[in-house]
């Protein structure tokens, strides 16, 4: 609940509306709760009296109240409908915005389907709150309010019945609402599960088919589903159980206003309870007993509004709260333009709580310097390029980049310094030209559809140097559409090394003084590769470039060797001073060797 009156910040923009919007509801009350009063006008005054003319005058107010209040009503649902969506709006963009600022590890622990429910349809259980639930429970408050204030007014006896009803209701609903918060808590958490399993499903869709795997999943699914299913029916039947209660509530009371205010009425002479009661008074009363029953089926419904938007007001609120682990320094030292080295200073990192995926590790790279990382699977060697432009930080020791610690530096200054070409290559749905210029400045502009503008160099000089590079020039050009050719999503349409030859480029195009290729030439023949890393290490002289390759070949191309094994460093040297003094690196050679050789 305190989460929800917590949301209510991105209403920021809209509190006029919300304010014109109870006001206009209120004033709908209002001409609402007159009506009683005027029927008892004409029952006592009019028909009491057999007079025509006030009778007629009364029929006539009631009309015009009945038609006001639904104006108003119509009037006052319409001026929330844009707060609502504006809110929604709102909170979408900070939970887009906070989603952007997570780091690598924040991202590991979130699952996607999590952060899609959270964005689409927690948001909506929001929103209908904000729309129909809050207004609804207003308007309910505000009728059982006035209702029983005039009441009082009319006769304080009765009313008195009236408010131990109407109070006991109120309290029914209150302990309601405490019983089935959890469950429609947990109803969200199955939706999430759900969500996952779809997420990944559509992830993973190709690879289900490929192992034929549909029975299995299908049952994964169907298992989630009905879990999701049985707790939504639980919380369905418990509210559909609550309504004849409150219905049954509703109607005592016309019960207790016809038995005492007859009694009353048939021997007013008696010292009875509601003494003094007319028959107006007594058709008003039965009025008021019917108007506040409306209300309390409306709170009924709004039960279900206010615990749904509560239990969903925690969870945008929970990832609203998530605080990247990768927080900007206070005062960021600069690290462009300074000679590009890399140095790691007994650095260790587990990912999560883990085993270390690095342990311990020391090595200076100098500016300018070409470095070949090799080792086996899992020797860490992706996770420790991952901490050169902080996409995590080490648990221990110090990584520094231009000899500033990466903690002390701006993070987007770091990231354009240092840039790891991640393994796993994934391209953006765009057209080739895009998705090479992502990172590249002004250059991406006019990579695309622009371009043809008379004068614009198609594409940007820089991009296709980039592509040279990468040798990917002649495969784009080769596509129908060069470099306006479509890529889908993850990089559909591209075969596994021409996706490795585009991420290459877009990492090239970005310009940063320090490149790493984190095995992004896994996909491509053995020459290929080769000539990838020559040109990089000719034509990028003057910066530092790290290649990690699972290829002898590839990686005695560079300066110094890097071997890496079980999260620590093997040894450090060239080609054949490896091959002399370390038994991982000359085994990896050798099979590299007699594979040739086969
Ligand atoms: N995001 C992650 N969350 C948890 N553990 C991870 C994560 N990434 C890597 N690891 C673990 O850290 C260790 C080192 O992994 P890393 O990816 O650095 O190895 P690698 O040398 O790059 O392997 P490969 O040659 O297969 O790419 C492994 O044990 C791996 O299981
Ligand atoms: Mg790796």
């Amino acid at each position: 609940m305190v989460s929800l009156l917590r949301l209510m910040r991105y209403l920021r923009g809209h509190r006029v509306a919300v304010g014109t919007s109870m006001l206009l509801m209120l004033l709908a009350t209002a001409a609402t709760l007159v009506q009683p009063q005027v029927v008892e006008w004409a029952v006592d005054f009019g028909i009491g009296q057999g007079d025509v003319q006030t009778v007629a005058i009364a029929t006539l107010v009631l009309v015009g109240a009945a038609v006001a209040s639904g104006a108003l009503h119509f009037a006052s649902g319409l001026v929330l409908t844009r707060a609502g969506q504006g809110m929604a709006y709102n909170v979408r963009n900070a939970l887009f915005g906070t989603i952007l600022s997570l780091s690598f590890s924040n991202l590991d622990r979130w699952r996607t389907g999590e952060l899609i429910v959270r964005c689409t349809s927690d948001v909506t259980t929001v929103r209908m709150f904000v729309r129909m639930g809050f207004l609804m429970m207003m308007q309910s408050l505000a009728m059982l309010g006035g209702s029983l204030a005039l009441m009082f007014r009319t006769n304080a006896e009765l009313a008195r019945i009236m408010l131990a009803i109407f109070g006991g209701t109120l309290a029914l609903f209150l302990v309601l609402a405490t019983v089935i918060r959890p469950l429609i808590m947990r109803v969200r958490e199955r939706l999430d599960a759900l969500n996952n399993t779809l997420q990944e499903n559509l992830a993973g869709a190709k690879v289900v088919r490929a192992f034929a795997r549909q029975r299995y999943e299908r049952g994964r699914f169907e298992e989630r589903n009905r879990a999701f299913l049985h707790l939504s029916l639980r919380v369905g039947y418990i509210i559909s159980m609550a309504f004849p209660f409150l219905f049954f509530l509703g109607q005592m009371a016309l019960v207790a206003v016809t038995w005492v205010g007859g009694l009353a009425i048939i021997e007013p002479a008696a010292e009875r309870f509601a003494a003094g009661l007319t028959l107006g008074q007594l058709v008003a009363f039965n009025e008021y007993a019917m108007l506040a029953m409306w209300p309390i089926l409306a709170l009924g419904m709004t039960l279900q509004f206010l615990t749904r938007a509560a239990a969903s007001a925690v969870r945008i609120e929970e990832l609203l709260a998530e605080q990247p682990d990768i927080v900007e320094p206070d005062e960021p030292r600069p690290v462009a333009g300074r000679p590009p080295t890399v140095e790691f200073r007994d650095v260790s990192f587990a990912h999560g709580r883990g085993e270390p995926a690095v342990s311990g590790v020391n090595l200076r790279i100098e500016a300018g310097e070409t470095v070949g990382i090799i080792g086996p699977t899992g020797s860490g060697k992706s996770t420790l390029a991952a901490l050169i432009p902080r996409y995590y930080d080490p648990d221990s020791g110090t990584v520094l980049v231009a000899g500033v610690d990466t903690r002390e530096a701006a993070i987007s200054e770091l990231r354009r310094t240092a840039i790891v070409a991640l393994q796993e290559s994934l391209l953006l749905t765009g057209t080739i030209g895009e998705n090479v210029g992502y990172a590249a400045g002004g250059a991406g502009d006019g990579a695309h559809g622009e371009a043809t503008a008379p004068g614009a160099a198609f594409p940007h000089p820089r991009l296709r140097r980039a592509a040279e590079l990468a040798s990917a020039g002649d495969f784009i050009s080769e596509k129908e559409n060069g470099w306006d050719e479509h890529v889908g999503e993850r990089g559909v349409g591209l075969s596994g090394g021409q996706r490795q030859r585009v991420a290459i480029a877009r990492a090239i195009a970005a310009d940063p003084d320090i490149l790493v290729l984190d095995d992004v030439t896994s996909a491509l023949d053995a020459q290929t590769e080769r000539e990838i890393v020559s040109n990089l290490y000719r034509e990028l002289a003057d910066k530092t470039v790290i290649v990690i390759s699972q290829r002898v070949n590839t990686v005695r191309l560079a300066d110094r060797i890097v071997v890496m094994e079980d999260g620590g460093i093997s040894g450090v040297g060239t080609h054949e001073s490896l091959l002399e003094t370390n038994a991982i690196y000359r085994e990896i050679a050798e099979t590299q060797s007699s594979e040739l050789r086969v």
